[in-house]
């Protein structure tokens, strides 16, 4: 059977704070509180496979224009199988049904975004994201992540 991506629902708030946390321990996501999975439940979507949660990923309005994918993961043992580029298409139609344009990422994955259909751009292009988020971020002004995007056609 192969992966199922589909929305994110109140019962899989605690996988999802677990496998946040387990990225976010290594420093490649940040960690996100229980809390904030359940005010940004609705962004959130999972993959399925026979009947364990193996991946995540999230949406999140930058603007009216924009939105950016975040916390996406896939489990240890299932990398390498198509998952992650099959949340990311789930990720871009939402943004698609929502009529927004422009979706971006900051990643260390730049390869993976590139063979699904990204481009590497300037972080400054965001001034949405540097305002919301990096302003705040300890790595402001030594960030190491790549800026990508996809413009929807
Ligand atoms: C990045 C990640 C989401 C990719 O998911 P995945 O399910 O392993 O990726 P896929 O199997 O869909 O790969 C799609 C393509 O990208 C390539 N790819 C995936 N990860 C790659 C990597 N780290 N380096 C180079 N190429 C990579 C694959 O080889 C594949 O190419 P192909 O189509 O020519 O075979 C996953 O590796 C992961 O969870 N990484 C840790 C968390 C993270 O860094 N997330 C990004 C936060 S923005």
């Amino acid at each position: 059977m192969p992966a199922v991506c589909r929305k994110a629902t109140t019962d899989d708030i605690e996988t999802l704070y677990e496998l946040i946390k387990g990225y976010a321990e290594k420093g490649i996501m940040l960690p996100r509180s229980r809390e904030m999975l359940v005010d940004q439940l609705e962004w959130f979507i999972v993959a399925e496979l026979e009947g364990d949660i193996v991946g995540c990923g999230s949406l999140c309005r930058l603007g009216q224009d924009l939105v950016e994918i975040r916390s996406l993961g896939i489990s240890d043992g299932h990398k390498g199988q198509g998952i992650g580029s099959k949340m990311v298409d789930y990720l871009i139609e939402e943004a698609r049904q929502l009529d927004i344009p422009k979706v971006m990422a900051l990643t260390y994955e730049v390869n993976f975004f590139q063979k699904n259909g990204f481009e590497v751009v300037q972080k400054e292009i965001f001034p949405e994201k540097v305002w919301k988020d990096c302003i705040h971020c300890k790595k402001l002004h030594c960030c190491d992540e790549i800026a990508v995007l996809k413009m929807l056609g």
